[in-house]
């Protein structure tokens, strides 16, 4: 563009005409700004969409230092559900490593053909960890941790149940203890772990809780946190996987009432294969067992298999 075409358009748009135009312009500008900035806000407090934000993510990495005498074992029980455990391994080993927390992560998959059981995947991983974890987070894959403040620190006063029901998007029930929940070694052996009974989906946390109020431990929560149960975590179940919901009329008769018959201490199952693979670019340790059913006892195991979580 020639020089003077610039000039002559400077001098065009220079009139105290057009000043007023592009002052008002501007007000204009500045004043919606404002207003978007506070509605955001007024959004942001009617409905506690307090959003993490990098500086947050900062502040606890700055607060914290690696615990070199503390390790956790990260056991995700797991069939069939690859998709997720691309998304959920990357963004731990993101969220732990800002943390400072040394751990490896176990993927507990179960390869029979009976129905899934969460809770003796959990035992059995236990029972496979390294011995060098002195302690282990119960976790589902579906759920990732959002709000860096968090705490997957070792749970030296008593159970840590990170997605308390106040913070989990879906369950809100006062005895809920499913989710996310760490233990120590010690607290774990001396619940003996979790029943085997439970085949198919839920109540094995219920279960869970029952003993650890049994034995005397206290359930804590997280305190102090800005988000609530719509952002403290992201669900990423699948819906097209459908959950084994069926129920059993035996199965019933354990519910409610602590299982105080099987745990750690009987949990049978054979390891086919394991391997140490990355899995979108995070080490995961994959553990392939096969649970072995006492079907005298849980004649339930058996019912016909679905593909659930
Ligand atoms: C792999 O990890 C990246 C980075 O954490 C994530 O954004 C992406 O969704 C993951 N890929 C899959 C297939 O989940
Ligand atoms: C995290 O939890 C541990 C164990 O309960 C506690 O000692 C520690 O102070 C907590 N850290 C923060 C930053 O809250
Ligand atoms: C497992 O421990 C429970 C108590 O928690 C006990 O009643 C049961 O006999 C033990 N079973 C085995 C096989 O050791
Ligand atoms: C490790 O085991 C998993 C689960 O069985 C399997 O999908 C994966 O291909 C294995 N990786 C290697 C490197 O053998």
């Amino acid at each position: 563009m020639k020089p003077s075409g610039g000039l002559q358009n400077f001098l065009l748009i220079n009139t105290p005409e057009s000043m007023k135009k592009v002052l008002f312009g501007r007000r204009f500008l500045v004043g919606a700004a404002v207003l978007s900035v506070l509605i955001w806000f007024s959004i942001e407090v009617i409905f506690d969409r307090h959003v993490s934000t990098m500086s947050e993510f900062k502040e606890v990495r700055n607060s914290r230092t690696y615990d070199k005498t503390h390790k956790m074992a990260l056991l995700v029980p797991f069939r069939n559900c690859i998709n997720e455990l691309k998304e959920f391994a990357p963004h731990m080993m993101k969220f732990l490593n800002n943390q400072r927390i040394p751990y490896t992560i176990y993927v507990i998959n179960q390869v029979d053909d009976l129905r899934f059981n969460r809770a003796s995947l959990v035992n059995i991983g236990f029972l496979e960890r390294h011995p060098d974890c002195d302690y282990i987070a119960i976790h589902d894959v579906d759920l990732l941790p959002l709000n860096p403040k968090l705490n997957y620190s070792f749970p030296s006063e008593g159970p840590f149940h990170v997605s308390s029901p106040e913070l989990h998007p879906l369950y809100h029930y006062s005895e809920f203890t499913g989710g996310i929940l760490l233990m120590t070694r010690e607290q774990y052996e001396k619940v003996n772990g979790m029943s085997n009974k439970f085949w198919g989906w839920g109540a094995e946390d219920d279960d869970l809780a029952l003993r650890i109020l049994h034995h005397g431990f206290k359930t804590i929560h997280p305190l102090g946190l800005k988000t609530g149960f719509q952002n403290t975590f992201r669900h990423i179940h699948e819906s097209k996987r459908p959950r084994d919901q069926a129920r059993f009329i035996d199965e019933y008769k354990i519910k409610r009432r602590m299982d105080v018959s099987s745990g750690l201490n009987n949990t049978r199952y054979t390891v086919e294969s394991r391997n140490t693979t990355l899995i979108n670019g995070t080490q995961v340790t994959f553990i392939n067992v096969h649970i072995t059913c006492d079907v005298k006892i849980t004649p339930w195991c058996l019912m016909e298999k679905r593909n659930t979580r």
